[in-house]
């Protein structure tokens, strides 16, 4: 089964990131969402993927230098519609209410901006354990050492590495300890390399695809997962599940 993940919830439909969009997500039947998280100034996890807040508020400035207080006050849903104006950053616990009352699967991604320390693993994991069922669950980065720390702190949560390009047999070798799984840029994959991800005993997930060809092309083979901002691509197919 191929699990069809909502990026930044369905951020074709509804700001990024927002309840709005994870709520679409669901309205949409995609299988699950993919998110992103970040320290705030008081060391408390929020949703949001920039580092500063310029793009998607009306404020500036990096999210490093907010307390999570003031960024889950920020608006940040009008920049994509006005229909959107009361949409607000959440926190990881916002988020993770919410998502104990669906059945929808999450994957998240610790960011790994430069200032960021392992507080973030630390501070999510600690969150993530006070929730009865982790199995539809992924923690996802492209600093491998946050993903290592995730499995010290706790083994039973799904690990996914990030990466751009693809990653030799020995390095990927290197990483199996603490690794379930690669989330792969779309434009890096290939048929032989979901064999040899396979047959290290990973399961291969690809971001963010947007386009809806290549969208079927990955469909029809054994890949485990699809990111994309769009989980109508699905039914645009003809593919209800
Ligand atoms: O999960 C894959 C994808 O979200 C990584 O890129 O920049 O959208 O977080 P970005
Ligand atoms: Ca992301």
């Amino acid at each position: 089964m191929t699990v069809i993940y909502a990026h930044r919830g369905a951020s074709k439909y509804a700001p990024e990131n927002t309840l709005a969009s994870f709520n679409k997500a669901i309205a949409l039947e995609a299988g699950g969402i993919e998110t992103d998280v970040q320290l705030t100034k008081d060391h408390a996890v929020v949703v949001i993927h920039d580092p500063t807040i310029d793009r998607t508020t009306a404020g500036r400035g990096k999210i490093k230098d907010y307390t999570l207080q003031e960024l889950v006050a920020l608006p940040n849903g009008k920049w994509f519609d006005p229909t959107f104006s009361d949409d607000k950053i959440i926190s990881l616990k916002a988020l993770l209410d919410w998502w104990k009352t669906t059945t929808i699967y999450l994957n998240i991604e610790l960011k790994s901006h430069r200032y960021n320390d392992r507080g973030l693993v630390e501070e999510t994991v600690k969150q993530l354990n006070t929730l009865k069922h982790l199995e539809t669950l992924t923690l996802s980065s492209f600093n491998a050492l946050y993903l290592k720390q995730v499995k010290a702190l706790n083994p039973n949560i799904t690990t996914g590495f990030l990466t751009k390009k693809q990653l030799s047999e020995r390095t990927l070798r290197k990483h199996l300890d603490y690794i379930d799984g690669i989330h792969l840029h779309y434009k890096a994959f290939t048929t032989d390399y979901l064999k040899r991800v396979h047959g290290l005993g990973l399961y291969l997930y690809l971001y963010t695809v947007n386009d809806d060809v290549l969208f079927n092309d990955y469909l029809q083979t054994d890949v485990d997962g699809i990111i994309t901002d769009d989980p109508t691509l699905r039914s645009s197919l003809g593919i209800d599940d």
